[in-house]
């Protein structure tokens, strides 16, 4: 598909982008490709072919210039690929009529079997850099020094993409060739690939009232670059294909830049800013301003950012507000370019051997930098989840010194091949974590150390297994840093439903060593809490009673609230079902049994291979059967679920719409203490769908299951028995 925005209904009033005033093509939109109707193509004579030919292309172009350039589509997407096709299919008929501006020839071009080189008919310079605002002051002193004058002169202020410098040259309007910058007076030829990408125009504007003027030559300059977001993918597909990764998007622009065949070059979302002119015939400009302005009529994409400033304190300004877009722009920035904007003045400025006086790069802080690995640390999250840590050499990246980057995972790290004592490249992008991009091999003595994940957790000594790319502590019950999340999920309303525990008291009594695992909330007395900060009798009285009430839960919440991976409230329901009661996990001796015991419960419907092994990995770890057996003695209720026990028993409800006499916890809960299921969502396993007033979209997909819809009032009958 070419364009992937789809608009459906095309409007009369189109907007003026960019200041400049939108004017249609004869046949557009109003005359949309949908409805119109084309002869077939091998009725047409030559001539005929040869006009509708130049119409769809001049069509075709400025539908690109909307959606490339102006990111403002007057068409779908399907309108779109019609007028395409009907060109495709008149150039095949008449291959004579093929043009090289044709848009037709954006792909498909054959490999070359190397570049060829073109000449700059001006240099293409670069630029002086300043990395501080007081070299930025400098760069404006130098400047009234040389000029010898104090006064203010204006400066055109703008981002500087972090992408590949090209020369685009355009005759008559055509686009003719194009060139990488090369060593600043002959550049490759990459006139094939720069065809391919999509804002390069093939064709300059001239069209309107205020008609941009066509010189015989244009030389426009600017920067390929790469978004963000493709540079995502690429990475990830390159990554799936086992194909080294691109380090950053100016590498992967210029990687796909130079690709010797043309359609690889196609298949890479490559973009474009220009922000000046070679040689240009026919037109003269006073500002750089005004040039830009030029280019953007002629339908050249330049960036929107640009601005104009009337001192060096406001161009110091716009490098402050740019470099606080930074993180929220689609393309990575690296700095700002200010040019002194009167190109009189820059004419009298003059060059030096590389640089120009008139302009300047104002660079931002990197955000990468090179240390060195002096070892790995393993943290652990609060969900049990292992992550690696690299502590580095302190470096400072983006103004900020950094001594710890993420490694994420074991994967991550065999991918990238990182070991202790290796100097590596980090980045740090905003207030994202730094972490550690690649390895640079060349620096390796041999005396690097690879790394493996401990087989034991380093917080409680439980066993660490893998799932996916995480390795986990299994030590869910009793480990220290999980602590936390485990007490927050076992006492939450669906799993023991402790009233009034919140996860403030949590931190408190943790803080306090009154609470070391979840078995200890049951041994928690009010002469020890009214002790603490901000409790006083009657608010420990009450904890204490909503801790006693929860001592008598169902198999299901007992099961869910233990936190087991990968059993979430569904999962517990199967299991209480199956199994009737904790001890048939609870055994001795489950360890020697590990495999049986998964086969068991694979076994079960809804049960995959992932969760099994993690339910035994559980049970065998003694540390959680340790707390099982410190809350048994509690006096937490452990319920055997017998056939025959309740009203509801074995039967699966599900609740949709509001309730009027209960809440929906409520409810779910009576059905589970009368031995019934609450499901979580719409299966054919559901016996009875409950619907309250208004009910939604699992109502509607009840019916169309042929589902036993009950009423409120039913359901309160069935469950009194
Ligand atoms: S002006 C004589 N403007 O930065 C002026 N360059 O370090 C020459 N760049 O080779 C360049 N954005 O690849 C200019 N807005 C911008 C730019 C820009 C990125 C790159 C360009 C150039 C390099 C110079």
């Amino acid at each position: 598909m070419h364009h992937p925005g789809q608009i459906d209904e095309l409007t009369d009033v189109l907007p003026c982008v960019n200041n400049i005033p939108i004017i249609l093509p004869i046949n557009t939109p109003h005359n949309t490709p949908m409805t119109r109707t084309w002869k077939d193509v091998e009725r047409l004579t030559v001539k005929e072919a040869l006009k509708e030919a130049e119409e769809l292309r001049e069509e075709i172009n400025f539908h690109n210039y909307r959606y490339y350039t102006l990111d403002s589509p007057v068409i779908s997407d399907a309108g779109f690929d019609r007028l395409m096709l009907r060109l495709e299919e008149i150039e095949e008929r008449f291959p004579g009529l093929v043009t090289p501006d044709s848009p037709t020839q954006r792909v498909g071009a054959k490999p070359l079997p190397e570049f060829g080189t073109i000449k700059h008919t001006l240099p293409m310079l670069s630029l002086d850099n300043a990395f501080s605002e007081e070299e930025a002051r400098e760069f404006d002193r130098r400047i009234k020094r040389f000029l010898k004058t104090a006064q203010e002169f204006e400066y055109v202020a703008e981002p500087k993409i972090d992408g590949l410098a090209v020369e685009l040259v355009y005759e008559n309007g055509a686009f003719k060739s194009g060139s990488t910058r090369g060593d600043g007076y002959t550049g490759e030829d990459i006139t094939q690939n720069l065809r391919t990408v999509k804002s390069v125009p093939l064709r300059l504007l001239s069209r309107g009232k205020e008609k941009a003027i066509i010189p015989r030559r244009l030389e426009v300059r600017g920067e390929v670059y790469l978004p963000k977001e493709g540079f995502r993918k690429i990475n990830a597909e390159r990554e799936k294909k086992g194909e080294p990764l691109f380090s950053n998007p100016r590498n992967a622009a210029a990687g796909s830049l130079r690709q010797l065949d043309p359609r690889i070059t196609a298949s890479r979302p490559l973009d474009i800013f220009c922000y000046g002119v070679g040689r240009v015939d026919g037109i003269q400009f006073s500002t750089h301003m005004e040039m830009l302005e030029y280019l953007k009529k002629a339908g050249i994409k330049v960036n929107p950012l640009i601005d104009v400033v009337d001192t060096i304190e406001g161009a110091i300004k716009y490098h402050k507000k740019i470099e606080g877009l930074r993180e929220k722009l689609g393309y990575k920035l690296d700095g700002v370019v200010l040019k002194v904007n009167n190109l009189a003045l820059q004419e009298k400025l003059g060059m030096r051997t590389r640089n120009p006086k008139w302009a300047l790069a104002f660079k931002f802080e990197p955000e990468q930098e090179t240390t060195v690995v002096k070892g790995i640390e393993v943290g652990v999250g609060r969900t049990g989840a292992l992550t690696p840590v690299a502590l580095l050499e302190p470096v400072t990246v983006g103004g900020v010194t950094i001594e710890r980057a993420t490694l994420h995972n074991q994967d991550d790290i065999d991918r990238k091949d990182v070991r202790i004592g290796d100097t590596v490249i980090v980045e740090r992008a905003g207030d994202v974590i730094p972490e550690v991009f690649c390895v640079v091999k060349d620096r390796r003595r041999g005396t690097e150390k690879p790394f493996t994940m401990p087989a034991v957790c380093p917080e409680c000594g439980s066993k660490v297994e893998k799932t996916g790319a995480i390795h986990f502590c299994t030590g869910g019950l009793s480990c220290p840093a999980q602590l936390m999340e485990t007490i927050s999920h076992f006492s939450s309303r669906r799993a023991m439903d402790i009233e009034g525990l919140g996860e403030k008291h949590v931190e408190q009594f943790v803080k306090d060593g009154l609470i070391k695992d979840v078995a200890d909330i049951y041994y928690l007395k009010k002469d020890d809490i009214v002790k603490l900060e901000r409790w006083a009798e009657k608010s420990a009285d009450n904890l204490i009673e909503s801790i006693e009430k929860s001592k008598t839960p169902t198999l299901e919440r007992l099961i869910y609230s233990l936190g087991i991976r990968g059993v979430g409230e569904h999962m517990a329901g199967v299991l209480a079902r199956e199994f009737k009661s904790l001890s048939p996990f609870m055994k001795p001796g489950m360890e020697a049994n590990m495999e049986a015991k998964e086969e068991e419960l694979m076994a079960v419907h809804g049960i995959g291979p992932e969760t099994a092994r993690s339910i035994v990995d559980f049970f065998s770890e003694p540390q959680n059967v340790k707390v099982i057996e410190k809350l048994r003695k509690a006096g937490v209720g452990f319920p055997g679920k017998k056939a025959g026990q309740g009203v509801l028993d074995g039967k699966t409800f599900l609740f949709t719409g509001a309730l009027r006499t209960f809440s929906r916890e409520e409810a779910k809960r009576l059905v589970e203490e009368k031995g019934g299921i609450a499901a979580p969502a719409v299966s054919k396993n559901v016996d009875y769908v409950v619907a309250g007033e208004s009910p939604g979209s699992k109502y509607d997909k009840a019916k169309a299951l042929g589902l036993k819809i009950i009423s409120e009032e039913e359901f309160r009958k069935m469950v009194q028995g």
